[in-house]
């Protein structure tokens, strides 16, 4: 099948690269030159594991290519997908779609044959019938679908849920659209991945839904920890205490230092603005949304207690500073908020992250010190401070780190180690949620 990718970003490139390594002829377009040259070299602009192995075998295989060109590719596809950026609007929260809708003008002019329009961004309930609008408006004789397919990635971990999905929802009512889709997602029928055929809306509110309700499961265990730590008892056994049930699930019950990355803090947003212009609040995704902002910040409060009361002159050492492991991607990563409350307080910030600092320089004071390792970033430090839960922080010689410090305290927020273990070393150490 002939594929088009317009959107070479995070969703298109992963996506591209695997719908490739299916065996689809695939293009991936951008509309930054310098990015599709990059490409064509080899040079993978984001860091996601596995990536950059796929994308050159698929390119030299044939399968796989980078233009700026939409139309020629466009003209020859059976499916074109939307993988641009839905970021939040500036000012209101609603998701900025002039990306989607530009890109449903272009393939407009270009289409020729049946070609079905997917949109794979996360986009608001409605878009796919504005999409639909828009080409029909432009080329009334054309002969197209729109179908909504959302994407589940996690950073991290895209390729792997790429290829093994929990399930794969396809929204249209067309039934010549939904065969398409089925040959596009074939390779994937022989690992017996649900395919989920749903209405256009539903396709689209079903990737809000879900990730607003692992949002909520995020923070509900997080003020879980909060009470834990209250009430003396330990998170992380009511989770699993929780998670053995098979009604809840264990997975997203780890406590920590709040939500962030691209999609859980934006898309709750999305919902929730949608929501209040339906007249139908999602006042559970609203508080959600409002805690787990709070709880970002109150994490340097938790740190300023740590030191004592106070932080001001002190220096704190910040080990992790992208939203999770795996990735550089530093959009919402709850360090953004606790380094800003540290230096709001006083403190000196010393920071390291094996794979996010050149993102986190753009976004953090400039004040902060960034270290080569873990070992120099804690070095004369009062506190240091697990933010995220990369590996190389789980296995620290904590001889070392006591040695390298000024005064021995830990705050870990990703409960990395065990309270008995690291006290015995003789640190001051807080975790989240862990009362006994
Ligand atoms: C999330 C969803 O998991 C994907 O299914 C979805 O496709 C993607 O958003 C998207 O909409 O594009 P992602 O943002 O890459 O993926 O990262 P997650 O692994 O979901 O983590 C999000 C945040 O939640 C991180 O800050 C992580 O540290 C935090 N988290 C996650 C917890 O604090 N506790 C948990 O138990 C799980």
């Amino acid at each position: 099948m002939k594929i088009v990718m317009v959107g070479s970003g995070y969703v298109g490139l992963v996506s591209g690269a695997c719908l490739a390594d299916f065996g689809h002829d695939v293009t991936c377009i951008d509309k930054l030159e310098g990015k599709i040259e990059a490409l064509k070299r080899g040079e993978i602009p984001i860091f996601e594991p596995g990536l950059a192995d796929l994308v050159k075998t698929n390119a030299a295989a044939g399968r796989l290519s980078f233009t700026t060109d939409l139309s020629g590719p466009v003209s020859r596809a059976d499916a074109v997908f939307i993988a641009v950026g839905t970021p939040s609007r500036r000012g209101d929260g609603f998701a900025d779609l002039s990306y989607v809708y530009a890109a449903a003008r272009e393939i407009a002019q270009a289409l020729d044959g049946y070609t079905v329009i997917v949109t794979k961004s996360t986009v608001p309930v409605g878009t796919g019938d504005e999409v639909e609008r828009i080409v029909r408006e432009l080329r009334p004789e054309a002969d197209f679908a729109v179908v909504s397919n959302p994407e589940f990635l996690r950073e991290g971990a895209a390729i792997e849920d790429f290829k093994r999905p929990d399930r794969i929802v396809i929204g249209t009512e067309d039934l010549r659209a939904q065969g398409v889709m089925g040959d596009v997602y074939r390779p994937l029928y022989l690992n017996s991945a649900p395919i989920l055929n749903t209405s256009r809306r539903t396709a689209e509110l079903t990737k809000y839904a879900a990730n607003a309700f692992l949002a909520t499961k995020i923070t509900f265990i997080n003020e879980m920890a909060d009470l834990c730590e209250q009430v003396g008892a330990n998170v992380q056994d009511v989770a699993r205490g929780m998670g053995l049930d098979n009604r809840i699930g264990s997975k997203f019950l780890h406590a920590g230092p709040g939500y962030g990355g691209s999609c859980f803090p934006k898309d709750t947003l999305a919902l929730i603005k949608t929501a209040q212009d339906y007249g139908t609040p999602t006042r559970i995704v609203e508080t959600v949304a409002a805690v787990n902002d709070q709880r970002k910040r109150a994490m340097g409060r938790k740190v300023v207690a740590a030191c004592g009361g106070s932080v001001r002159d002190k220096t704190i050492a910040v080990l992790g500073l992208t939203f999770k492991p795996g990735t550089d991607d530093m959009r919402d990563a709850p360090s953004l908020s606790i380094v800003t409350a540290l230096q709001d307080a006083g403190a000196r910030i010393r920071a390291f992250d094996p794979e996010g600092m050149e993102q986190a320089k753009a976004l953090l004071p400039p004040e902060v010190i960034y270290c080569a390792d873990a070992y120099e970033c804690v070095a004369g430090a009062d506190a240091a401070v697990i933010v995220t839960e990369w590996n190389i922080f789980r296995a620290l010689d904590l001889d070392r780190v006591r040695s390298l410090m000024n005064a021995a305290v830990l705050v870990d927020l990703r409960n990395v180690y065990r309270a008995e273990q690291v006290r015995a070393k003789g640190f001051t150490y807080v975790d989240i949620g862990r009362g006994v």
